[in-house]
């Protein structure tokens, strides 16, 4: 194994490395999940086109990317293009996503590998079009050898599809007798999904305030905290990530549980008349 790149928090920006500072770098999530929203009105404010709402989108995932990268975020998911984006959005606007998404590789190969991120992607990638697919196997491959933060971008994704590709795949594992229906576990289910090497979120970042998961890694973020802000995918920068992972270290996670500390209630000690007993 290569040994780990020294720290390179000191290339964060004056005002990220005063939030940066306040953080317990203990507790940086491992895994952070983005819901990038907003495009489309922050060029409209603008009285813009909405192409160029999703070109400034582009250099926003870029450095967010970069500071992922120099606090040694581990995994940074981007929904990048849904399967509803897809199927729903007119055929002008998918065409030029899938250019700007070439573009986007093609530019910033380079920066990936002079940051250390390795690149991958998640969804019914095997549907996007041809000289889409060419260019992700090239960064992919170009980038493979990256150890810091790995950017997987969800590429023609949806969770329900991914489970039912899921479900597919385990129903095929009991038709060979590999696998008997009694036998089947969550466990069979995550090892069956797009993410099954990687950690579930720790952190799900949701811009525009819209106070929805639209289909995202639904069975990831079981127990995943959510942060969403008003801003506007175009204007977001490394530093509100690093806001976004402050208020996550003030939470506390319990995954179900109790508080560490709490004591549990002794029934045998409760007044008789303030306990309900079933009659
Ligand atoms: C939502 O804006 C965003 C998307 C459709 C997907 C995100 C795409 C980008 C950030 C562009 C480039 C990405 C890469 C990886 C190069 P919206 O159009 O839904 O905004 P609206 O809700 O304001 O209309």
């Amino acid at each position: 194994m290569p040994s780990p790149l020294p720290s390179r928090a000191h290339e964060l920006s004056a005002d990220e490395q005063s939030i940066y500072r306040t953080l317990d770098p203990a507790r940086i999530p491992k895994h952070v999940a983005i819901i990038m929203d907003g495009n489309g009105r922050w060029a409209g404010k603008r009285s813009l086109k909405r192409f160029l709402g999703h070109q400034q989108g582009a250099e926003s995932v870029q450095y967010v990317v970069e500071t992922a990268s120099r606090i040694d975020l581990p995994w940074l998911t981007l929904y990048a293009f849904s399967l509803e984006n897809n199927l729903r959005r007119p055929k002008t606007e998918v065409n030029f996503l899938m250019l700007l998404l070439r573009t986007y590789l093609i530019n910033n190969v380079q920066r990936m590998n002079d940051n250390n991120v390795r690149i991958q992607y998640i969804g019914r990638t095997s549907e996007l079009p041809s000289e889409v697919r060419d260019k992700m196997q090239w960064a992919a491959e170009a980038t493979a050898a990256n150890t810091g933060t790995v950017l997987t971008l969800a590429l023609n994704y949806g969770a329900r599809t991914e489970l039912a590709d899921a479900v597919r795949a385990i129903c095929s594992e009991v038709a060979e007798r590999k696998l008997t229906l009694d036998q089947i576990t969550e466990q069979d289910i995550q090892r069956h999904l797009y993410t099954a090497h990687m950690p579930d979120p720790d952190l799900i970042i949701r811009t525009s305030g819209e106070m929805r998961i639209s289909n995202f890694l639904l069975w990831q973020i079981a127990y995943s905290e959510i942060f969403v802000t008003d801003r506007l995918w175009p204007d977001f920068r490394g530093i509100h990530m690093l806001e976004a992972i402050a208020d996550y270290q003030r939470r506390e996670r319990r995954y179900g549980g109790l508080s560490d500390g709490t004591e549990s209630d002794d029934i045998a000690s409760l007044p008789a008349n303030k306990v309900l007993v079933p009659r």
